[in-house]
């Protein structure tokens, strides 16, 4: 952290000296830790668009230019020549590994892919229909409580068998919650395979039939794991660091982040995406009219994986997955209409000035359900795909939390413009119309 540069604030005739902190991108932050106690004022910034809720060193985003990386490393970069495991160990614990790091992570992942016996009865406690993103957060909690150690976050041997344990588990109950929404028996993990041909079994192999995943099938999703596996102060990681925050333990902090990843204009994206292209498929619609849609604000209809909050150029895993979806497309030898209409959207939506202004671009989910499709994942469970991707992630940021000096409880503050105090008033003395309510709405009939 740079110090050295002042920022100066003018109110009500003072002025305030802030110190402007400096990333080590050069990213300059005005520091108003102590704004209000010296002025009273706080800053006001909805949906936190413009506000550094933390100092991190483990992803680095710049928006404008369309830049990823991990710890330093270009994720085109990794996504060309590493693998998830690897990235997700260089996310976790800062460095790439050696081989024999990596063969030990591996080892760990292998060791904890099972999860307790008496927890296949939870699987039952779910309605068919639930979707597997309620059962993973709800399971992760309940494994959780199987878990009698407490995670030691600086403690290195202990914190690499938590995420190890907590990586690995992931993937087996998210397989477990695919095979109960269809009525099929759990599958258990395959201890010869690695982690994501791992996972590709336990969701395809049935008791008397083995599935053996194309070696270009296990890539394609193993690129989809890496390209999910963190991306700094997100909605579901800012979650998980707010968790982590007070303090709660690992599987709780995650199981939350599940819940915020969940949500249709977060991760759920990727499942709209495919369901607005199967629709316009469906219906026969045209491209442009439906780009005329998602520009009405009173349509209520967006262009699902288009735009971030953050990329206002590209979205650098876009253009990755874009390839990776042609490449496994043309292997499989799968034509998908969806994948055309895609593209037209795209190119239609690129031209038109209403998203050329808004800097709207395709971002990651636009191109990677077309992907799971053809692997045939169910688009219920594509959010749970992007989960799985970024535990590792969540599990850097909460541990980051847990080992910050002096870190407090986060608990941003508000603006308040609601009543100013008033004096309860006695029922009968009440002259203002009440809100409607079920009684007095069946009443009025
Ligand atoms: N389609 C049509 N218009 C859009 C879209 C879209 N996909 N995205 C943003 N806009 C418009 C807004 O209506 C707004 O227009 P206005 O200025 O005329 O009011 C303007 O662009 C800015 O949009 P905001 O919602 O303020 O942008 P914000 O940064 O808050 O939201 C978000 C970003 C949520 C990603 C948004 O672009 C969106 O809803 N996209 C579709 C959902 C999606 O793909 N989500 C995945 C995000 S990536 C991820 O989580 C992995």
């Amino acid at each position: 952290m740079a110090m050295g540069e002042t920022a100066i604030l003018q109110y009500r005739g003072k002025n305030y000296e802030l110190p402007v902190v400096v990333g080590t991108e050069n990213e300059p932050a005005i520091d108003i830790r102590q704004l209000r106690a010296q002025s009273g004022l706080i800053t006001l910034d909805d949906g936190y668009g413009n506000t550094g809720a933390c100092e991190s060193a483990i992803t680095f985003i710049d928006g404008e230019t369309g830049v990823l990386r991990y710890r330093g490393y270009p994720i085109e970069e990794l996504a060309e020549k590493s693998n998830f495991i690897e990235s997700a160990y260089l996310l976790i614990f800062g460095e790439l590994p050696s081989a024999a790091q990596l063969k030990e992570f591996r080892k760990l992942l292998s060791d904890h892919e099972f999860i307790h016996e008496d927890l296949r009865h939870n699987f039952e406690g779910f309605p068919p229909n639930a979707h597997p993103m309620a059962i993973l957060s709800a399971m992760i909690n309940a494994v959780g409580c199987f878990q009698s150690q407490v995670v030691q976050p600086s403690d290195a041997e202990s914190f690499t068998v938590a995420a190890a344990r907590l990586m690995s588990k992931v993937r087996t109950i998210a397989a477990a919650s695919y095979k109960k929404s269809i009525g099929r028996p759990m599958i258990y993990p395959r201890h010869d395979l690695y982690y994501t041909a791992n996972f590709l079994h336990m969701m395809f192999s049935k008791p008397y039939q083995n599935y053996e995943p194309d070696p270009e099938v296990v890539r394609a999703m193993d690129l989809i794991l890496l390209l999910h596996a963190d991306h700094e102060q997100n909605c579901s990681t800012s979650t998980v660091r707010m968790v982590g925050s007070a303090r709660a333990n690992l599987w709780a902090a995650v199981a939350a982040g599940v819940c915020a990843l969940w949500g249709p204009l977060h991760g759920g994206a990727n499942q709209e995406v495919i369901e607005m292209l199967s629709q316009i498929h469906a219906s026969g619609q045209s491209v442009e009219s439906f780009i005329i849609k998602a520009k009405d604000k009173h349509s209520n209809t967006r262009l699902m994986g288009f735009g971030h909050r953050v990329y206002k150029n590209f979205d650098p895993r876009a253009r990755i997955i874009k390839q990776a979806c042609d490449a496994v497309l043309k292997k499989l030898g799968i034509h998908d209409p969806l994948l055309e209409i895609a593209k037209k959207l795209e190119e239609t939506a690129l031209r038109d000035p209403y998203f050329i202004e808004r800097k709207l671009y395709p971002n990651v989910d636009f191109y990677s359900g077309i992907i799971m499709r053809a692997i045939g994942i169910p688009v219920n469970m594509f959010t749970v795909m992007f989960a799985i991707g970024r535990i590792p992630g969540w599990i850097a940021h909460w541990r980051e939390v847990q080992t910050t000096p002096n870190a407090r409880i986060n608990r941003p503050r508000q603006v308040y413009q609601g009543a100013v105090q008033r004096s309860y008033v006695p029922i009968e003395q009440r002259e203002w119309a009440a809100p409607q309510t079920l009684s007095s709405a069946t009443a009025s009939r």
